[in-house]
């Protein structure tokens, strides 16, 4: 039985936690990510992801996508490298070449489709030995690699909506809506993982059952796209944060504050998109500093 720690993530944490720039650093001291994901039909979440990392401070990022929709995703992020991989009709056609990356985190999922490539890539990233952020369609195939997380060495997060845990757990939405706070930590500690169950208070747990609750964002987040710019923020963090669970949790705290600005700025929730809260982010973190 594991003893209940649970509290509120503050904003006076993320102030005392959130790393600063030091004058004596290059790319090279914040991290290079490697963002996996997209599809044809969705080449935007991915670009979200990787936007919001590079607006997060990561120090260099590389995107593998489908061959096919390289051209679109190349032309609007100019600072990313790219990673074009093999397709199948618009999706990611299987395993992918680490041996030839050089990557401090991963996530993985947005926009990827639940192809049996999807799948592939997964398993492969997760036997890849750097953290990793498991998101979206990454979730879709739980089960094919759920056993395997124990045996990693390095942290893996899982940011899962209601809806996706709920499918991972083979139980409804209305279970886990009511039990969010118990099932998030029997998975996290059953698979020594850290969980993000996101909604309203998000909660973060960590592989020790340790739960934080964050307060921060609103209904203008309930838009297409809102998880994609979390996801990387999320990875951007973990590259410059010492502890999991602060970049985990600093990151939630600044994605969901970015939205709070934004309606507190003349903005309607109605109107917010995914990219104006990555746009939000400069001030967000200017004011964090
Ligand atoms: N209050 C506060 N935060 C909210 C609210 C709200 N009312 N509604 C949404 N959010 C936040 C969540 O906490 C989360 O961080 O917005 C984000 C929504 O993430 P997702 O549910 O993953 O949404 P989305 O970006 O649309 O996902 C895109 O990935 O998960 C798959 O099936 C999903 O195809 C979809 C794609
Ligand atoms: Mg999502």
């Amino acid at each position: 039985e594991i003893a209940s720690f649970c509290q509120l993530w503050t904003e006076a944490d993320v102030k005392q936690t959130l790393p600063v720039r030091k004058r004596s650093s290059h790319k090279g001291t914040y991290g290079k990510a490697l963002i996996i994901g997209g599809s044809r039909p969705m080449p935007g979440a991915i670009t979200l992801t990787a936007k919001a990392a590079l607006r997060s401070g990561a120090g260099l990022l590389t995107m593998a996508v489908p061959d096919d929709i390289y051209p679109v995703v190349a032309n609007r992020i100019p600072e990313a490298m790219l990673f074009p991989c093999q397709t199948e009709t618009g999706y990611f056609a299987g395993a992918i070449d680490f041996a030839s990356l050089d990557v401090d985190a991963i996530a993985i999922g947005p926009g990827m489709g639940r192809t049996a490539g999807t799948n592939q890539i997964v398993q492969a990233t997760l036997a890849q030995d750097v953290p990793v952020v498991l998101d979206a369609d990454a979730l879709f195939f739980w089960k094919e690699y759920a056993f395997l997380l124990k045996t990693r060495t390095k942290p893996t997060v899982i940011t899962p909506h209601p809806g996706e845990l709920a499918r991972m757990l083979q139980l409804s939405i209305q279970e886990v809506e009511k039990h969010r706070f118990t099932l998030s930590k029997q998975l996290a500690t059953d698979y020594g993982i850290y969980v993000v169950l996101k909604g309203p208070y998000t909660i973060v747990t960590t592989p020790d059952g340790k739960q934080y609750i964050n307060a921060t964002g609103n209904p203008a987040l309930a838009k297409g796209g809102s998880g994609d710019v979390l996801t990387g923020i999320i990875v951007a963090f973990l590259m410059q944060h010492d502890s999991i669970q602060t970049a985990v949790s600093n990151a939630v705290f600044v994605h969901g504050k970015a939205a709070d600005w934004l309606v507190q700025h003349g903005h309607s929730p109605h109107s917010v998109l995914a990219t104006d809260v990555i746009d939000a982010l400069p001030s967000i973190l200017f004011e964090l500093r």
